[in-house]
């Protein structure tokens, strides 16, 4: 136990610099401690998923505020002011963090699906938690079979899910008309391929620290 926290302090630290990982310390990881929630403890794939699930799907890690809020900034870039006329949609919402920061930011609605029961049981004890239910949507299900709604119009991927499930997913999105423009924003775009198939790419990127790379699509 500590020898496996030891190893992701040291993982963190090459990552993100002495700077970076006092900055996550001092934001994510006491916010956690500050609120009596539960957002930052990773869950690992064998503990998620069993099957055919277990390849295509991603473990529980979550993104940092910093990213959070870099698309936000980047979705805000595209729609201006409008922003706060559209809901915030989070694919693989996991314990509820990314949900969390877009009530915070003043979506109209911060929307999340995730697949497995016990992300989902976690996040709605975040959300009741911080007194967010009348902002938060929590949908428990699976993104492949999920239809969006034309008001999803920033639309956020940290690395939930990949081949079949992604385009599934994607294809899904693109079969609604928006309320007007939507934009995607996608961490670690391993699967540029999918997101293009459906959305027109229109940057990127590489945050530091930490060199997380991302792209923005609209469409
Ligand atoms: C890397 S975590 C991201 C959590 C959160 N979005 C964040 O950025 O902090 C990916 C999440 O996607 C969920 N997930 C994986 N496959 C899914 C599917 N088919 N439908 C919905 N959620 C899924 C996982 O259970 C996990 O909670």
């Amino acid at each position: 136990m500590l020898r496996e926290k030891l190893d992701t302090l040291r993982l963190l630290l090459r990552k993100y610099g002495v700077g970076g990982l006092l900055t996550l310390l001092r934001t994510d990881v006491w916010f956690d401690y500050a609120h009596g929630v539960d957002t930052y403890s990773e869950v690992s794939k064998d503990e998620l998923f069993t099957g055919d699930r277990h390849a295509l799907q991603n473990r529980y890690f979550p993104s940092t505020f910093a990213l959070i809020e870099l698309a936000f900034a980047e979705a805000r870039a595209i729609l201006g002011d409008e922003i706060r006329q559209c809901n915030l949609l989070d694919y693989g919402s996991g314990k509820g963090k990314v949900l969390i920061a877009g009530a915070r930011y003043g979506f109209a609605l911060s929307r999340g699906i995730e697949y497995t029961e016990r992300m989902h049981a976690v996040a709605g004890r975040n959300i009741a938690k911080l007194g967010l239910g009348q902002q938060v949507e929590l949908i428990h299900g699976d993104a492949a079979e999920f239809v969006p709604s034309p008001k999803d119009r920033v639309v956020y991927l940290f690395n939930p899910f990949e081949g079949e499930v992604l385009d599934r997913a994607m294809r899904n999105l693109r079969s609604v008309t928006p309320e007007g423009k939507r934009v995607l924003v996608v961490y670690n775009p391993i699967c540029d391929d999918i997101f293009q198939r459906y959305f027109t790419r229109v940057a990127e990127k590489v945050a530091q620290p930490g060199n997380a790379r991302y792209n923005v699509y609209v469409g």
